[in-house]
Formats: structure tokens, C-alpha cells, sequence
């Protein structure tokens, strides 16, 4: 094939290639649009902060789910339709994620501000760096300029994220599929320095891990006997737990508790058992400061990811402006 033929498969692949790693995206990208957007999320995360002080790190799980899962789109936040099995329902979600309320909330006082302006996709990815910025942890720059899914898939989060069981190799494998390195996935686990996780997340290594109907041996003693405490067998599966010692301070302290074998969840721990990941949560467990760089370049990276699919401003984060049949018309 001559180079002249090849020449329109280049140029799209290169098109895709800068929408995949979110070239279009910048800083300020609202500066004029919206000048007080910014501030406008981070005293809507204040306020949630003092109403509840979990939901903020609920709020920032939020951006690990949506932009894992055909990118940074906001299709996370969707309500299903009788059209359409959004991702709130999929396995790692459905009585899980929270606080779309705080999400809700923050798109109404933009909306006052800009109408139909502020993409719900970048508040996501605001809001989690507020989150983080409020509870003691880092503060950056995020880059902005996302447009809103018109759809959501439930089977594309179930393909996608990882279950608790995960173990370090499963989660380097995945995370390098999303242009993110081990340092990178070992750092954005420390996003569980807040908040909290449920019984049904660890009753199998209490009781049974891998199926040798023993709990998992990486358990501190101490620990997993407050755990069985906590978690029952037959019991609530809906109680919460603290996903490290200091949940509602965003700190080193769940890599200290990794190395003492106090991790909530298996995935947690595994970082630790585990040779391909330990180092970095040794070093990040004795250097906070490394740990707050990283994490910071993690979440830049996982906020790039993006679909390259048609999007929007939408005026509500749970549903889409334009019905499917509207973009169809538009071809
Ligand atoms: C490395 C793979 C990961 C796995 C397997 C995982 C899994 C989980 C699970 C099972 C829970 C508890 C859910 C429940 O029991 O209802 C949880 C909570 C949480 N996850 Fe992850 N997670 C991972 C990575 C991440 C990342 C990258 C972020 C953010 C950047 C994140 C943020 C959070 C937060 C903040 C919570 C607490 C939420 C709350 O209190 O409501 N996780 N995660």
C-alpha cells in the first residue's frame, strides 16, 4: 500500500490517540466561561464535608468508577432509563457508590452561576481533588474541558472494575491498560486512606479466602478479630468499616497500615504480600510527601482518560439532554 493510501489511517489514529490521553484538555479551561466554577465546587465540598464527613471520599471514589469505564465522561453518574442499564446497578456499584446528592448539588449552584456551561464529568474530577485537598492530603492543578456521555453501560463496569478479591498482579495488568504504571495504581490505592468499605467487601478473607475456609493469613491477628467483630458471619453485610486507622484524614497512614497487616481490603493487602508492589508501599508508608506527589500524577493521568465519543453539557448529571434518537438525526 502506497504511504498516500496509509495517510488517512494515520491521521485518525492520531486523532484518537490525542482524545484517548486527553490532549485536549487544560487548566483554567472555565476561566472565562465560568470564573467561579472552582470555587463554587470546593465550598459545595466544604458544606458536604461538615454535613457528612464520609461523603467526601465517596465523592472521589466516584472518578475512579467513571473514568475507568469509557473514560472520564460523567456516564457514571446516569440514572438507568427504560432504554438504557446505566452503571449504577453494575456488580462494583450497586449499593456501594454514594453521595450523588453532593454531585446534584454542586451542578445546581453552577447552574445558577453558568447555565448549561460546567460539564458534570469536570466536577467529578474537581470535586475528588477537593476532596483530597479538604481532608489533609494534596492539592493541584486539574485539567478541564470534558463534554457528558449521551449514554452509560452497566456490562462495560462490570467488564471493568476490579472486585476487592483482586489480587496486586490482577490490578498492575488492569491499571497498564490504562497507560497507568505500578507506582501509579500502588499510589491511587492510597485513595483509600478516607473512607470507609462494607462487610460484603471482606467477609471471604475473614472466612473464607481463595475457598480454604480460613480467614487470610496476611491478617493481623488484633486486627482481624476486630474485623469479625465488626462482620459476623450471617451478619449485616451492609455495615461499614474504616478503610485505614485515620479515615477521614487523607495521609500515609494506610500504607502504615499495609505494612503492619492491617489492610480492610484483600486488594489493599495484597499490595503489601505481594513482591511487584511492596516496595512502594514501603517507601510511600515512610515518605508522605512521595506518596502525595504520585497519588497527585496518578489521578491527573486517570482524569485524562477519555472516550473520543460524542458528548454534551448536561443540565442535570443524571440524565442526558439529547435522547439517543436526537444524535442519531444529527448524521
Ligand atoms: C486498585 C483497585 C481498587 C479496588 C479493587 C477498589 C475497591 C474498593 C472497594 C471494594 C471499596 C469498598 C466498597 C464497599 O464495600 O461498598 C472501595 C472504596 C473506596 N474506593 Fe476503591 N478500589 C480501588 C481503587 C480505587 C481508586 C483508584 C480510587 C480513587 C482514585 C478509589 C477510591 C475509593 C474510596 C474513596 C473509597 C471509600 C468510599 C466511601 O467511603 O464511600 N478506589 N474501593
Amino acid at each position: 500500500m502506497s504511504l498516500l493510501l496509509l495517510l488517512p489511517h494515520l491521521i485518525i489514529y492520531l486523532l484518537l490517540l490525542t482524545v484517548v490521553t486527553g490532549e485536549f484538555l487544560r487548566p483554567r479551561f472555565y476561566s472565562d466561561s465560568c470564573p467561579e466554577a472552582e470555587s463554587i465546587v470546593r465550598r459545595e465540598m466544604k458544606k458536604a464535608l461538615i454535613k457528612e464527613p464520609r461523603s467526601v471520599a465517596s465523592v472521589m471514589r466516584l472518578q475512579f468508577h467513571d473514568c475507568f469505564v469509557n473514560g472520564c465522561d460523567a456516564s457514571v453518574l446516569l440514572d438507568d432509563t427504560p432504554n438504557m442499564l446505566g452503571e449504577k446497578l453494575s456488580l462494583s456499584n450497586i449499593n456501594s457508590l454514594r453521595s450523588f446528592e453532593v454531585v446534584d448539588d454542586i451542578k445546581e449552584a453552577l447552574e445558577k452561576a453558568c447555565p448549561v456551561t460546567v460539564s458534570c464529568a469536570d466536577i467529578v474530577i474537581m470535586a475528588s481533588r477537593d476532596a483530597v485537598a479538604l481532608t489533609g492530603g494534596p492539592d493541584w492543578e486539574v485539567k478541564l474541558g470534558r463534554k457528558d456521555s449521551l449514554t452509560a453501560s452497566q456490562q462495560d463496569s462490570d467488564d471493568i472494575m476490579p472486585s476487592p478479591r483482586a489480587n496486586a498482579t490482577f490490578l498492575i495488568d488492569l491499571f497498564k491498560r490504562f497507560h497507568l504504571s505500578v507506582k501509579d495504581m500502588v499510589a491511587l490505592s492510597g485513595s483509600h486512606s478516607i473512607g470507609q468499605g462494607r462487610c460484603f467487601s471482606v467477609m471471604f478473607r475473614l472466612y473464607n479466602q481463595s475457598g480454604s475456609g480460613k480467614p487470610d493469613p496476611a491478617l493481623e491477628p488484633s486486627y482481624r478479630r476486630k474485623l469479625d467483630k465488626l462482620c459476623p458471619l450471617g451478619g449485616d453485610e451492609n455495615v461499614t468499616g474504616d478503610l485505614d486507622a485515620t479515615p477521614r484524614l487523607f495521609d500515609n497512614q494506610y500504607f502504615k497500615d499495609l505494612v503492619s497487616g492491617r489492610g480492610f481490603l484483600n486488594s489493599d493487602q495484597t499490595l503489601y504480600t505481594s513482591r511487584e508492589t511492596r516496595e512502594y508501599v514501603k517507601m510511600f508508608s515512610e515518605d508522605e510527601a512521595e506518596f502525595f506527589r504520585a497519588f497527585e500524577e496518578g489521578m491527573v493521568k486517570l482524569g485524562d482518560l477519555q472516550s473520543g465519543r460524542d458528548g454534551e453539557i448536561r443540565f442535570n448529571c443524571r440524565v442526558v439532554n439529547r435522547k439517543p434518537i436526537d444524535v442519531l438525526r444529527e448524521f
